[in-house]
């Protein structure tokens, strides 16, 4: 019985997690639709630790570092337009497995289609605009994470 508690409370602190990190994105029409609380209480709520967060207009040289993989696409200045249109809050959260988890509580690009129960899927829809707007980006590995924090918080780049 005592073995039991002992190893449940063990398996509760942050000793027993090797913690993933991620770089989140809260995008400028969820911070405009008044969205910001909403979504940081979802990921909060699933049990990922916040560890920081700013707010902050985006320029179009942290974009083009940031989203390296589309600059030659033909929708990357629509991005930039989206991405630049207002202020922007950029969090990196902390946990076990954490950037599986925060892609599956995101949901797919295209919110019109994005299952319910997830952040697009339940907040999101489309609104017409060139770029897809979708309220929230999440690293899509770990490589991508750390990557993307050395660009947005490189006071904490590993
Ligand atoms: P993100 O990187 O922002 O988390 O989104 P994602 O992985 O689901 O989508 P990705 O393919 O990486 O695209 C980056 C962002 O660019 C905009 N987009 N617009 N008009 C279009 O066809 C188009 N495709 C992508 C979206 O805002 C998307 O999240
Ligand atoms: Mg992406």
């Amino acid at each position: 019985m005592v073995e039991r508690e002992i190893r449940t409370v063990y398996r509760r602190s942050a000793m027993a997690e090797a913690p993933g990190r991620i770089l989140i994105l809260i995008k400028p029409d969820a911070v405009q639709r008044h969205l910001t609380g909403e979504i940081l209480r979802r990921i909060d709520a699933k049990g990922y630790d916040l560890i920081a967060l700013r707010r902050e207009i985006a320029t179009p040289e942290i974009l083009q570092r940031h989203y390296a993989e589309h600059v030659d696409k033909p929708f990357y200045p629509s991005i930039v337009e989206y991405m630049t249109s207002g202020p922007l809050v950029a969090v990196v959260a902390r946990g076990h497995r954490v950037v599986e988890g925060l892609r599956s509580l995101i949901g797919p690009t295209d919110p019109t289609t994005a299952p319910p129960g997830t952040i697009r899927g339940d907040l999101g829809r489309d609104w017409g605009t060139d770029a897809i707007e979708n309220l929230i980006h999440g690293s899509d590995s770990d490589e991508s994470a750390e990557r993307e924090i050395a660009i947005w918080f490189p006071e904490l780049a590993e």
